[in-house]
């Protein structure tokens, strides 16, 4: 029998997503109703903050972070992550506010974390994940990216570049969040590869990966290249630990 996994709480990271915010907060409401949402909002010009604010005011298992300005996704994850722990949430679940990660798969990865797993991953690159319009350059991104990870890091890992994944409170207190300097993206290799070194189990699931349809990526150069340096550095400075390993 699965164990039973205690209270939920789903991050959502948003930085100008007005039009995806409600959508997704009402495929979650109904997907898992049992568990409690937090929007963190870094400042959004477009007043996604207050739209956040009208659905917490309208659901008591909404909540808001209001951050003051644009500082990253591993930043605004982090917050996030602070707060949940502070309430006393016992699983925290990472997911895009903008579609592309469908609220409707999430019993699944939490089934999986029922099974065992310290950290389930929502995983594109393994038997059964599917990609739905997403363009063919980030596709090949995204996959040089976890082949450049696998590689370097030896993570066993197939997708640690990914979004939509779940923690439990107990990984992430084992894996000293005040250490972690990633702002981009690479936020997530970064945990990945925290999680692998604790010794924690790692659980991956196929999901279907959405493009979205309406506002746009917050993919960049600076977090394209903040990546690229920190996985160099970590695999570098990693290297005598796997050596060792393997002796
Ligand atoms: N608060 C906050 N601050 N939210 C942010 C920031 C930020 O600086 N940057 C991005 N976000 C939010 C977006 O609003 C969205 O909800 C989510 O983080 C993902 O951002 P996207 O810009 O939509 O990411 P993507 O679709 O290009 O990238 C996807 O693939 C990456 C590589 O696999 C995401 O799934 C990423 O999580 C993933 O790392
Ligand atoms: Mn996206």
């Amino acid at each position: 029998m699965a164990e039973s996994l205690g209270r939920v709480l789903v991050i959502v990271p948003t930085y100008n997503e007005r039009e995806n915010l409600p959508v997704t907060v009402g495929r979650l409401r109904a997907a898992v109703p049992d568990a409690h949402i937090l929007v963190a909002d870094d400042n959004s010009p477009d007043g996604t903050g207050a739209i956040a604010d009208e659905l917490a005011a309208a659901d008591d298992h909404v909540h808001v972070l209001h951050r003051a300005g644009k500082q990253g996704l591993g930043a605004a994850y982090i917050a996030g992550f602070r707060w949940g722990l502070a309430e006393g949430y016992d699983v925290l679940v990472e997911m895009d506010a903008d579609g592309s990660h469908g609220a409707e798969d999430l019993p699944r990865l939490l089934e999986a974390m029922g099974g065992g797993a310290d950290l389930v991953i929502g995983s594109r690159w393994v038997p059964g994940g599917r990609l739905v319009n997403w363009p063919r350059s980030r596709e090949a991104l995204s996959r040089g990216a976890n082949t450049y990870v696998r590689l370097l890091l030896g993570v066993p890992v197939h997708d640690a570049t990914a979004g939509f994944r779940a923690y439990r409170a107990g990984t992430l207190e084992k894996i000293d969040l005040d250490d972690v300097q990633s702002q981009g993206y690479c936020f997530q290799v970064d945990l990945t590869l925290r999680t692998v070194r604790a010794g924690l189990r790692v659980a991956e699931v196929p999901i279907t990966f959405v493009e979205r349809t309406a506002g746009a990526s917050k993919m960049s150069r600076a977090v394209f290249a903040e990546a690229l340096w920190r996985v160099t550095v970590w695999g570098l400075t990693g290297l005598p630990r796997r050596f060792a390993r393997h002796r």
